[in-house]
């Protein structure tokens, strides 16, 4: 018989209700500790391809498989309580044909038990996204700059810069609120475009370098928390762990040199007994 938690996660209407209302807390995250961690913060964790860099050291998202995504998928279901989870799908499991991106949304829902799926692109998806979401899967859509197509574009670039760029924008944004997204992520894209697809869409707008009228926003936690030495421009980081963690294993590495650290004498019991 399954235990039955009190606490109750929040779902896809909870977050498609809180347009133009309170800001839609979101963060990506991989791992069990990580997830709960933020947990009591978020209201929406993004497993995110952006694993690929943040934890395979990957230059791109190009690599990440569905098997890798499945695995932080359950890692950060095991360590949340509160937090809807979205699983981003990785380059390649999609855009092939709507019924190749059911079989694998199905696989990322059933392995982890995650509420929804993540997807780049915009009127090109239009068709999958109106599949999957007619078929029990919610998706979050993403729009403007799509990492997963860095090789066409030839970089990370900001989108909607030149009034000429925004008819194309207007259109993604559009065709995926008709096909039925819950939500659409608007990453790197100028803030006055991004300011009217929040008030034309009657869907949330969860910004990444965009602007601050979205109706929420997302980060990498690793990049918030500093754990790497390099982050985008408009990343604001909240602490600086790659110094904190240099300094420990640093202290560390001077103990063991050093001999100065317990043996076995009193250090028992481990966690978990009393
Ligand atoms: O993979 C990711 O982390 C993302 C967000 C940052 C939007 O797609």
């Amino acid at each position: 018989m399954s235990k039955h938690s009190t606490i109750r996660r929040k779902t896809v209407p909870d977050i498609r209700s809180r347009k133009g209302g309170e800001p839609i807390v979101c963060l990506a995250a991989y791992t069990a500790p990580m997830a709960q961690m933020i947990d009591p913060y978020t209201d929406l964790i993004l497993v995110g391809d952006s694993a690929a860099n943040a934890v395979h050291g990957m230059d791109t998202t190009i690599g990440i498989t569905l098997d890798h995504m499945i695995t932080h998928g359950q890692a950060v279901m095991r360590g949340s309580q509160r937090a809807l989870i979205v699983m981003d799908m990785p380059f390649g499991t999609y855009e092939e044909s709507p019924e190749v991106a059911f079989r694998n949304a199905c696989r990322l829902m059933r392995e982890t038990g995650a509420a929804a799926v993540k997807l780049e692109g915009g009127v090109t998806m239009r068709e999958t996204i109106a599949f999957l979401t007619s078929r029990g899967i919610p998706v979050m859509a993403h729009i403007g700059l799509m990492p997963q197509s860095v090789q066409v574009t030839g970089g990370y670039k900001i989108t909607g810069r030149s009034k000429n760029e925004w008819p194309v924008l207007e259109a993604d944004a559009r065709a995926v609120e008709e096909a039925g997204a819950f939500a659409v992520v608007l990453e790197g894209m100028a803030e006055p475009l991004a300011d009217k697809l929040t008030s034309d869409l009657a869907i949330p707008t969860i910004g990444i370098g965009a602007s601050a009228t979205c109706d929420g926003q997302i980060l990498v936690i690793n990049d918030l928390l500093g754990m790497s030495d390099w982050v985008p421009k408009f990343v604001k980081k909240y602490a600086d762990l790659t110094h904190v963690v240099d300094e420990a294993v640093k202290s560390w590495a001077e103990d063991v040199k050093s001999r100065n650290f317990p043996g076995t004498e009193n250090t028992y019991p481990m966690r978990g007994d009393d």
